[in-house]
């Protein structure tokens, strides 16, 4: 696919079926990813790669929260938190390593890098033929599981990427964007 073509016509998974991204792929998407623009050359991204059986420990990570913050969930809810983490074959968790001493860069910088190379594995994934859905909730802000998925102190979550292969419906069109952008001239508003 052309890079533009991504670019323009990329959508979120509404459902994400085997294969992953085979070892080849992953590779690609890495290197996307830390193409992110970087003030400071700081290389603020953290990445964990969730597949296979660890799904269901993941699972386990997301009813724990759940059940910490909304001690009244019934088996059920918890059960589809549970579900969660089988909904692709692969979950890649982005994390900000944000630095809080080098004041040049402030941790808004820090995050958004983050986020931007949480969207380039999102598109490189599109781009090698698979997909993607960006998902976060209480859980992606959540001390406990960011410290049981093995993040430090000012390591944090901005998504769950839900990677694999492309099961929803066709994208339908989209994008209209000539109402959020104007020309400045600099004359006074
Ligand atoms: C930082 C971030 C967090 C998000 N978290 C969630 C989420 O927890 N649940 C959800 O349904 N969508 C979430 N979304 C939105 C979806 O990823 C997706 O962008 C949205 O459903 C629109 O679909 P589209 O990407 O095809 O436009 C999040 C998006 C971003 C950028």
């Amino acid at each position: 696919m052309q890079a533009i073509d991504t670019l323009v016509t990329r959508r979120s998974a509404t459902a994400l079926t085997e294969p992953a991204p085979d070892t080849g792929a992953l590779e690609l998407m890495f290197a996307s990813a830390v193409r992110a623009p970087d003030h400071g050359r700081l290389r603020p991204w953290r990445f964990l790669v969730v597949r296979g059986e660890a799904r269901a420990r993941f699972g386990e990570l997301l009813a724990g929260h759940l059940a910490r913050s909304q001690p009244a969930s019934s088996a059920e809810s918890l059960q589809r938190e549970r579900d969660k983490a089988f909904r692709a074959p692969m979950i890649i968790v982005v994390a900000a390593h944000v630095n809080e001493a080098v004041k040049k860069v402030p941790p808004i910088e820090q995050t958004l890098s983050a986020g931007v190379a949480a969207g380039n594995i999102m598109l490189a994934a599109l781009a090698l033929g698979y997909n993607a859905m960006w998902k976060t909730g209480g859980a992606a802000y959540d001390a406990q599981v960011r410290q049981s998925l093995g993040l430090g102190p000012g390591e944090v979550i901005v998504g769950f990427l839900y990677v694999g292969t492309d099961a929803g419906k066709p994208s339908v069109p989209r994008g209209e964007w000539r109402d959020l952008v104007r020309e400045w001239d600099g004359a006074a508003v």
